[in-house]
């Protein structure tokens, strides 16, 4: 059954030599494990790529969520995908074909994604969405975790809801950037469905815990919002 909520902490927060591990924390709480993969020339930071995915993939069974902020991304989408990926999103700013990228993906076996940094306006992509399973709209500048949310940001997620209502889209509303506590209901209530959370997660004690607990928010609030919808409890 798909869940109704997603909700997938970031790797980029965790301890990087006990990877195995960290991805054990969450099992049971997180939907997906999120792999940020940057390669010093679309961002300005550097992490980890195709072999330690492959490695990663053996030590869990969560599925993978990479998100690429990577130039030439028809390069390399593909390898995330035939290692076993779940979800592929590569950035529009780094693509001049996303819809013949995201054909690709789905042939590969994976869902397709595509992402929004903080300055793209998501209008030009609406049209876009039918050829994609996700959109993610980042809640930050790509680049670091640890960032401070940017809740002007979510206009694009209600733009994206919108469109996806509209037209009766099957798509995931994902946002990435600053997702904890005290944000995770203004998302899901602008329309976002997939919530990557990498400081809130496993900067906590307990990263299950905080998955369980992030869920529970956006669930609560997704509740509010429908009852108000239809006029209110009756008793
Ligand atoms: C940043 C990455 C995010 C990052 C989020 O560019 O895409 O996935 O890990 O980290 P937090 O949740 O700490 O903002
Ligand atoms: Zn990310």
């Amino acid at each position: 059954m798909t869940p109704d909520i997603i909700i997938a902490p970031s790797i980029l927060a965790a301890d990087f030599a006990n990877l195995a591990a960290e991805a054990e924390a969450v099992e049971g709480a997180a939907d997906w494990l999120h792999v940020d993969v940057m390669d010093n020339h679309f961002v300005p930071n550097l992490t980890i790529g195709p072999p330690v995915v492959e490695s990663l993939r053996r030590a869990t069974g969560i599925p993978f969520d990479c998100h690429l902020m990577i130039e030439d991304p028809k390069r390399w989408a593909p390898a995330y995908a035939q290692l076993g990926a779940c979800n592929v999103t590569f950035h529009a700013e780094a693509c001049d074909d996303p819809v013949a990228l995201a054909k690709d993906l789905r042939a590969a076996g994976t869902l397709a994604g595509l992402a929004v940094d903080r300055d793209t306006p998501i209008e030009p992509y609406l049209e876009l969405l039918p050829h994609f399973d996700t959109i993610l709209v980042m809640t930050i500048k790509a680049g670091f975790g640890g960032q401070a949310f940017m809740p002007e940001l979510l206009a694009k997620v209600r733009a994206a809801r919108r469109h996806a209502k509209a037209g009766h889209l099957d798509i995931r509303i994902e946002v990435d950037g600053g997702i904890a506590a005290d944000t995770i209901e203004a998302a899901a209530l602008a329309g976002a469905d997939a919530f990557v959370a990498g400081t809130a997660v496993y900067g906590a004690h307990d990263p299950a815990e905080a998955c369980r607990k992030l869920r529970a928010l956006a669930q609560a609030a997704v509740a509010r919002q429908t009852t108000s919808d239809s006029g209110g409890t009756t008793v």
